[in-house]
């Protein structure tokens, strides 16, 4: 049976163990330039609603590492921007390509996607999830940290995508998570609860604290996203008013432990959700980070198209 990849929250920790474990070893075929190529033959489309780098390039690229192609696709230019079905358009594609990733607003766009096809359907960001750059993360952690166990993670800003989905990986791999949000940003609700529930019965901790120097206390890492995502332009004033005290700055970052580390999934707003001076600090990791984009989406796509 085919699988998708559309939530952190529907794996289990040896599945994520597995997708960490063929990363490094993935990444490091990379740096010795040794071909490795399981998916000739094989295509990827990438269906986008949305812009991207990171996603896009890594997916594009990575897949060209393993012998296989990659067609980007856009509503723009496909039949589903002028009414085509969804339904229609999945059980199309199904016949032509090997694997699907999709960019789009509603999470349920991905989750109907992955309904109608019958090849693996992989989740590129949507409004409320954003699995492989969790996955990712996860994987450059362990890379800086050499463990994932007992770390604490500190997340200022917007509870948004990327909050969301590391919430659901954080908690599967035994690291602490304090969030700082304004009041009215929380991470999705059930999304929350299921998390505080799983770090009730194991050892993992879980809190959602609207100081953010209190969150970043002694934390192993510090992480933050942009305070108004893709689809949530309009709101951006309101938002910059709200955010204001919610920034990774030199005070924040002396707040944690001496050795903690800066991620950010980009792009970053420098002088809004973190400062100029700590993304290109001695703390931040935000190129390795973004570069294991590429190992990791390898491994996703190794493991999902194989
Ligand atoms: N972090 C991330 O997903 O970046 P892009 O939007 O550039 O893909
Ligand atoms: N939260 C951001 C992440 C971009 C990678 C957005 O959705 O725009």
């Amino acid at each position: 049976m085919k699988k998708d990849l559309l939530t952190v929250e529907e794996l289990t920790r040896e599945d994520i163990e597995n997708i960490l474990e063929r990363t490094g070893i993935l990444k490091e075929k990379q740096k010795k330039r040794e071909p490795y190529c399981p998916l000739i033959g094989k295509t990827l489309g990438m269906f986008f609603e949305k812009a991207s780098t990171r996603t896009r390039v890594s997916f594009e690229v990575g897949i060209y590492q393993l012998g296989g192609q990659a067609i980007f696709l856009t509503p723009q230019d496909m039949q589903i921007g002028r009414g085509e079905s969804i339904e229609d358009t999945a059980r199309v594609l199904s016949r032509y390509i090997d694997g699907l990733l999709v960019r789009t607003f509603s999470q349920k766009t991905v989750e109907d996607m992955a309904r109608y096809t019958t090849i693996p359907v992989i989740n590129g960001l949507t409004d409320t999830h954003h699995p492989c750059q969790i996955l990712s993360d996860l994987f450059t952690i362990k890379e800086k940290k050499g463990r994932l166990d007992g770390l604490k993670l500190c997340y200022i800003g917007d509870g948004n995508n990327v909050a969301n989905s590391l919430i659901e990986g954080a908690g599967k791999v035994g690291i602490g998570l304090s969030l700082a949000c304004p009041d009215g940003y929380d991470p999705d609700g059930d999304i929350v609860k299921k998390a505080k529930a799983t770090a009730g019965k194991g050892r993992t901790h879980m809190e959602i604290l609207r100081d953010p120097l209190k969150a970043a206390e002694g934390a192993d890492i510090l992480y933050t996203d942009v305070w108004a995502s893709m689809g949530q332009e309009s709101e951006r004033e309101k938002r910059l008013k709200a955010f204001r005290s919610y920034q990774i700055n030199r005070g924040l970052v002396e707040t944690a432990k001496p050795d903690v580390i800066v991620m950010h999934c980009l792009p970053a707003h420098r002088g809004e959700e973190i400062t100029d001076e700590v993304i290109e600090g001695k703390h931040s990791i935000v190129l390795d980070q973004a570069e294991n984009r590429l190992h990791t989406q390898k491994a996703i796509m190794e493991i999902l198209m194989g």
